[in-house]
C-alpha cells in the first residue's frame, strides 16, 4: 500500500493524478464523494486521462474525446476501446492508500 495523500486534497468532482516512476501514472478520482483509482493513460492513444473532464463517474479524454467509466475501468465512448485498469483504494485516518497488487 502507498500513502498517496490526504482524502481532502480531492474535491468532489476533481482529480489527482499520482507520479508512480518509471512512466507509471495513477488517477484518483472524486466520484460524489467516493474515490476511485485508474491509469492515467488513455487507451487508444496514451493520451493522460488527467487533461481531460470527469462528469460523474464519466472521464473524457481531451485528446480525442473517449471516454471511460472510473469506477470499472471500461471504455464507453469511441475511439476508445480497450478497459483501463483499476486499483483498489484503502481510506484510513483521513489518508489515501493505494494498492497496486490489486
Ligand atoms: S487518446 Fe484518448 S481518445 Fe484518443
Amino acid at each position: 500500500m502507498i500513502d498517496i495523500g490526504s482524502i481532502n486534497e480531492i474535491p468532489l468532482g476533481k482529480t489527482k493524478r499520482i507520479e508512480l516512476g518509471q512512466g507509471q501514472r495513477v488517477l484518483i478520482c472524486n466520484v460524489n464523494g467516493e474515490l476511485f483509482a485508474v491509469d492515467d493513460r488513455c487507451t487508444h492513444e496514451d493520451s493522460s486521462l488527467y487533461l481531460g473532464c470527469l462528469k460523474g463517474e464519466i472521464i473524457h479524454c481531451s485528446l480525442h474525446g473517449g471516454q471511460f467509466n472510473v469506477k470499472t475501468g471500461a471504455a464507453v465512448a469511441e475511439p476508445a476501446e480497450g478497459k483501463l485498469k483499476t486499483y483498489r483504494l484503502l481510506l484510513q485516518d483521513q489518508r489515501i492508500y493505494l494498492d497496486l497488487e490489486a
